[in-house]
């Protein structure tokens, strides 16, 4: 039997993953909601699924064994609970919401209903991250320097602080992720941000740049700094220190191995991490059993508390403990 799928937002991430559903056996799409009545129209016209403008009478209405939610952060409201509370399993974009006690209530639900529920944190699926993971195993990390570095995405939604929650929790968010991942839990954040540079960008509310401090539970120190007033040009990535090596993961494209007297070794990302993701999820649906998926909603609440913290540290100008 096929896998039902609905999906909650009908905007660029979602669409994405409705084509990768498309391309896959044993997933079918039944149902799609969005606010905005073109683009609800027009994937269900291309997907062959029914079209919503509520989220409630969606997930009343239609029998599905799982859901796609991709909205702009302060859109989470119930759509999590209600699916939850009908044993609907979850496939939710980060950041899983624009502030933690939403989170947390949505966190709490979830875990009550048992269902699966897993975030987009994609990156975790690239085949250069899992060598990475393993290469770290073995050698001390020092000192981590991440980055994302850009312009200013087009959505309106993302210019305001508090629909997005700036850029470290809607994008940076991928890199603070992945520093989790990679080594462990953060204790206390420290950050300082700039404003007001884009002088061409109408009402916008959101930091030029801001730099977080992170002093995580294993002892390791790092930095990681956002920017979205670049234009046309740009860095993503994670720098990790080591004492007899320097690896340079450039987000979503390759890694870079430096050694002290040695010509650099780059490793490039080889494999569909954005299908797989999805794939893993479809997998975990079908056969109950979510222990190969690499980033439940829990796990996602966790990075969110971080960004959560950086923002608080923002405002207040303090060191800020995770919480
Ligand atoms: N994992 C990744 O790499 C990745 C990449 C891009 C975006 N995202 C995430 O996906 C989410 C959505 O981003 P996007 O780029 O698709 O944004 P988008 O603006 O293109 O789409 C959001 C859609 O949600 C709709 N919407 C708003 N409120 C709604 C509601 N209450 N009910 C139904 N629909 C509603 C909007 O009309 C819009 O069509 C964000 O959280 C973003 O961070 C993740």
């Amino acid at each position: 039997m096929a896998v039902k799928v609905g999906f909650v937002g009908c905007g660029g991430m979602n669409r994405a993953h409705m084509s990768r559903i498309k391309a896959m056996s044993g997933a079918t799409i039944v149902a799609v909601c969005d606010v905005a009545k073109d683009r609800v129209s027009a994937a269900a016209e291309e997907f062959g699924a029914l079209a919503f403008s509520d989220h409630r009478k969606m997930i009343e209405d239609v029998e599905m064994d799982a859901m796609f939610v991709a909205l702009p952060p302060f859109a989470h409201t119930d759509q999590e609970i209600l699916a939850a509370r009908k044993g609907i399993h979850l496939f939710v974009e980060k950041p899983v919401a624009v502030d933690l006690k939403t989170a947390k209530k949505i966190e709490g639900e979830i875990l009550k209903a048992g269902v699966i529920a897993t975030a987009g944190f994609q990156d975790r699926y690239q085949d250069i991250v899992a060598k990475l993971k393993k290469m770290l195993a073995k050698t001390p990390a020092g000192l981590i320097m991440g980055y994302w570095i850009g312009g200013m995405p087009g959505v309106m939604w993302w210019r305001r602080k508090e629909q997005s929650g700036g850029q470290a929790m809607e994008q940076t968010i991928h890199t603070f992720d992945m520093a989790r991942y990679l080594f462990g839990e953060v204790k206390t954040v420290h950050a300082t941000f700039s404003k007001g540079l884009m002088k061409h960008i109408p009402k916008y509310t959101v930091e030029d740049a801001s730099c977080v401090n992170l002093q995580f539970k294993s002892g390791l120190c790092g930095t990681i700094f956002s920017g979205c007033f670049l234009q046309g040009y740009g860095k993503v990535g994670l720098d990790i220190w080591c004492p007899d090596t320097l690896y340079e993961y450039a987000g979503r494209s390759r890694l870079t191995i430096r050694k002290a007297g040695a010509e650099p070794e780059t490793l490039n990302v080889g494999n569909d991490f954005g299908g797989e993701i999805v794939r893993t999820f479809i997998n975990a649906v079908k056969s109950g059993n979510g222990s190969k998926l690499k980033s439940t909603y829990s796990d996602a609440v966790k990075s969110l508390a971080v960004v959560a913290a950086a923002n608080e540290s923002m405002a207040t100008g303090a060191a800020v403990k995770v919480k």
